[in-house]
């Protein structure tokens, strides 16, 4: 059975202050709400990271993940952060490969195979973004390019290493602009991005992946798009930054 999985990525947000403040909301709103086994991961910038995890403590089905990893293992690379730095003080994800990333920082899908390696050889869960463009959407390109994404990044892992990660959908025209994807939309990708993964590693090791939405998901969408046979979760922006919305989507299931 595949995890459900909701994902809180605060992206460049809050002082020490308010992360320590919503993230210790959230970690009691669990304690008592989270009565559906609920994978919750919370992934703030870096410098909140060990005073997150000291904050989750032992909170049951609550882990801490990044945003980011080098591709570096270590050495002089000033500024970078490498997955066994974040390994070593308990991080248990790391997104990669969000649009954010490859827009702005000229990630390549070359470069996000060499940082899911390094998350995967630190024990790192990569969180494996992918999506399209507004006007790939409306050429009606979308899933050859969505699945273009995954083949140039992934598909030289093996089976058992595919297994360890989970996939997240955010089609870029729905992250922060309040226009969502349907939960058919989201079901269509969801569907053939399972499937094109069954192609290369079987239908089992497909079926046992964790394929999340990204993309304005808000307590009054989720429980629509979650419902969705493909769909087995979640990766939040805005909504993550307010401790009774990210309790509520994880409400959703
Ligand atoms: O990584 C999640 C993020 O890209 C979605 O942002 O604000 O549309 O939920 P938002």
């Amino acid at each position: 059975m595949r995890k459900k999985i909701v994902a809180g990525n605060w992206k460049m947000n809050l002082n020490f202050e308010d992360g320590q403040k919503l993230t210790s909301e959230i970690v009691n709103m669990l304690k008592d709400e989270n009565d559906k086994d609920v994978t919750v991961v919370l992934n703030p910038p870096f410098v909140h990271l060990y005073p997150v995890k000291k904050l989750i403590g032992n909170t049951p089905n609550l882990f801490l993940g990044a945003q980011n990893c080098s591709d570096k293992g270590s050495g002089a690379f000033t500024g970078e952060v490498s997955a066994s730095m974040l390994a070593s003080f308990g991080a248990d994800y790391v997104i990669l490969g969000h649009s954010e990333r490859r827009e702005y920082f000229g990630e390549s899908n070359e470069l996000l195979t060499t940082k899911t390696r390094q998350a995967l050889e630190n024990g790192l869960t990569p969180i494996f973004c992918c999506g399209e463009p507004l006007e790939i959407r409306e050429a009606g390109t979308h899933e050859a390019y969505v699945k273009n994404q995954l083949t140039e990044s992934l598909f030289g892992f093996s089976d058992e290493e595919i297994s360890k990660i989970v996939i997240a959908y955010e089609p870029i025209w729905a992250i922060g602009t309040g226009k969502t994807a349907s939960s058919d939309q989201a079901q269509d990708m969801h569907a053939a991005l399972r499937a094109h993964f069954a192609s290369k590693y079987g239908q089992i090791i497909a079926d046992n992946l964790s394929i999340l939405y990204g993309g304005s998901c808000n307590p009054g969408n989720a429980k629509d798009i979650f419902s969705k046979a493909d769909v087995d979760g979640g990766l939040i922006g805005g909504a993550s930054l307010k401790s009774r919305d990210f309790v509520d989507i994880i409400k959703s299931f």
